[in-house]
């Protein structure tokens, strides 16, 4: 678990009140999906607290996902953000191996009414990024959380977020092996948007 270096953990707002926690949970094994949850949560610095859960390879032992520490940070946060690269047109096994060690707390809906939002990346443009997006809000809907999608339009974005058009969340592919600035900009901005609903929800 891993703090930003520009978030300080515990940190009060200016008027003295408790800020929400956003939570960025995903997994990467190149760094691409990292750079994206760190964008989210440069965005978010300032109106949440922050913790950057990357999933690791060795939180998973024989199949199953163990890191009880990570789904305990989880537990107390106010926001969730679903991060994993595509792959195979899903989300990675890693991911997939935590979401399935989230199944005691379904069964209590312990995650009921937090909000929630995910991103993804792949090598093409149509790598079918949106079924990893889909699978991230079912995830959330099974939990009870309260989705939080984007709201830029695809297309119409002067800057140019939103490049894929995903609205469900956050779609992003290499060009010439690296992410654009514009995919960053837009991770930054759904972590900003997350955080303003944690904030109304709280
Ligand atoms: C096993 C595997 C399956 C993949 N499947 C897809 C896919 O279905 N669609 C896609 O666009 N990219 C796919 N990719 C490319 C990865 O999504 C891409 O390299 C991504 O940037 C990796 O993220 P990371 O740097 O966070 O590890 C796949 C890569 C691997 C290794």
């Amino acid at each position: 678990m891993q703090n930003l270096d520009d978030v300080k953990d515990g940190q009060a707002s200016e008027s003295g009140a408790t800020m929400p926690l956003l939570a960025v949970v995903y997994f990467s094994i190149s760094g691409t999906t990292e750079k994206l949850a760190h964008a989210l949560a440069r965005g978010a610095a300032g109106m949440t607290e922050i913790v950057l859960c990357r999933i690791m390879g060795d939180d998973i032992v024989s199949g199953r996902f163990q890191n009880e520490g990570l789904l305990e940070t989880l537990d107390g946060a106010d926001a969730v953000a679903f991060g994993s690269p595509t792959y195979m047109g899903g989300p990675a096994a890693q991911f997939k191996a935590f979401a399935d060690a989230s199944s005691d707390r379904w069964s209590k809906q312990a995650w009921a009414n937090k909000i929630a939002a995910g991103f993804t990346t792949g090598a093409c443009a149509s790598g079918d990024q949106l079924h990893t997006l889909s699978y991230f809000s079912i995830l959330a809907a099974q939990h009870g959380m309260l989705w939080c999608g984007l709201d830029i339009p695809g297309g119409e974005d002067p800057s140019g977020r939103n490049r894929l058009g995903s609205q469900l969340g956050l779609a992003t592919h290499l060009v010439d092996a690296s992410l654009p600035q514009s995919d960053l900009s837009t991770a930054e901005y759904l972590g900003q948007r997350l955080a303003k609903m944690a904030s109304r929800n709280g």
